[in-house]
């Protein structure tokens, strides 16, 4: 986070009255939550070529015996993005979350060493960051380092315990002082993206995104500095249903036919990009109506700041949507870029944050402070029609239709849901597609 901005606008509650009158409906589900049959549902459907894609069933997104299998095969085992290594520039800094029902702080060490930490103290399980936690607030700086509230242990950046007092009669804590530490987790730090993984073992997650890096290296995204977020009250809608619905444009001329279907038209996105089962990426073309002009046959996209030096004017002729499975995108764009996470709360609900980045060149800009709030306040605008859409797809899910349809075609903007099948098959049933 920069020093210029001010924290982010905890405050505005996106989702109050959202739901009004919209509670999502939770019944019984009409065949029996059986993980194995979904499991064959959802191998089939990846193993679909293109022409064939089809939608799982209602099933599949109300299920709730699903979601164990989930913790313990993704959200146990992948890398989970948490937040921009910006937002914690300086030593002592750190930034808390509650992913994968784990409340995790991601601190910046003495060493500038970015390092995922647990909360829990080791002494009796206190949260060593207290009643600074609020649930709102989720940065601070501890320079010195942690002191828990309850006893006081204290623990260095690195999570290492510094202190402990009224323990010297303690022969036990003499012998185990050094294994008296905040529990740490496997961090990455991708183009400035922090991911946190509770996995020792689990694989580098940069070698596996590596084919996108030609088509990210002009956005120079290590330089772009978080300016605004958007914290969306937890909704009673299923994860799986809103990272669906995140992950294609073909639902910008119904949900967002006034929003951002004028500026980037579904018939315009392609998604044609690539089959990856980790990751994808699509280029959103803006309409020409909208477009401010041309440049070498390229029309070129409105700008609320001054375009990132380097691009191309086909670069400048569109925004990137790039997602990482399981729960997060991000839109490379010439001007101001969004990046979104959702994460599970539980098998029906879900948490969402959506920040407003720009580039470090426009930290002085005179216009920076009115576009950033005018990015905002789109990016509102769209998260309040997405959670409509998600809502009312929520409510569907266990009625007697819903659940007697197999899930009807996908159209060939809805590939990252096909390959998002292909992402479950292969982590939820070593389906090795
Ligand atoms: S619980 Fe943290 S010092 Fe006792
Ligand atoms: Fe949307």
């Amino acid at each position: 986070m920069t020093d210029m901005a001010e924290r982010p606008a905890y405050t505005r509650q996106a989702g109050a009255g959202l739901l009004n009158g919209e509670t999502a409906y939770v019944g019984n589900g009409r065949r029996q939550d059986d993980v194995t049959w979904l499991l064959e549902q959802i191998v089939d459907r990846a193993k679909r070529p293109l022409t064939e894609m089809q939608a799982l069933p209602a099933e599949y997104y109300a299920s709730e015996a699903l979601y164990a299998l989930e913790q313990e095969r993704i959200f146990q085992r992948d890398w989970l993005y948490v937040c921009r290594a910006d937002e914690i520039s300086r030593p002592g800094d750190w930034y808390s979350v509650q992913i994968a029902g784990e409340p995790v702080m991601i601190v910046r060490g003495a060493d500038s060493k970015i390092r995922a930490l647990s909360r829990a103290c080791p002494h009796r399980f206190m949260d060593v960051l207290g009643e600074e936690d609020d649930g709102k607030q989720r940065y601070g700086n501890k320079e010195g380092g942690f002191v828990c509230p309850y006893h006081s242990w204290a623990f260095g950046l690195d999570g290492k315990l510094t202190g402990a007092p009224l323990m010297s009669r303690s022969e036990l804590f003499e012998r185990e002082r050094n294994n008296y530490c905040l529990e740490s987790y496997s961090t990455e730090v991708w183009h400035g993206f922090i991911f946190v993984n509770f996995d020792e073992d689990a694989a580098p997650l940069a070698p596996r995104l590596a084919s996108m890096e030609e088509l990210l290296a002009p956005y120079r995204l290590d330089e772009w500095r978080v300016m605004e977020r958007i914290d969306w009250p937890e909704l009673p809608v299923s994860w799986r249903v809103v990272m669906d619905n995140g992950r294609e444009c073909y639902h910008h001329q119904g949900s967002h036919r006034v929003s951002v279907e004028p500026l980037w038209p579904s018939n315009l996105v392609d998604a044609d990009t690539n089959d990856d089962d980790s990751f994808y990426w699509e280029r959103l073309f803006v309409a020409p109506d909208a477009a401010i002009g041309e440049e070498d046959g390229h029309p070129i996209q409105p700008v609320m700041l001054p375009p990132l030096e380097g691009l191309t004017p086909y670069q400048r002729s569109h925004s990137l949507l790039v997602g990482v499975y399981p729960t997060m995108w991000f839109t490379p764009s010439p001007d101001v870029m969004f990046v979104a996470k959702w994460w599970p709360t539980g098998p029906q609900s879900h948490k969402f944050q959506l920040d407003v980045c720009v580039h470090e060149a426009q930290l002085d800009n005179p216009e920076l402070k009115k576009a950033v709030s005018d990015a905002r306040d789109w990016g509102y605008q769209i998260q309040v029609e997405d959670s409509r859409s998600c809502a009312g797809i929520q409510r569907m899910l266990h009625s007697r239709a819903a659940n007697r349809a197999g899930g009807g075609a996908l159209s060939h903007l809805e590939r990252p849901v096909w390959q998002f099948q292909k992402y479950m098959a292969n982590r939820l049933a070593d389906a090795n597609l």
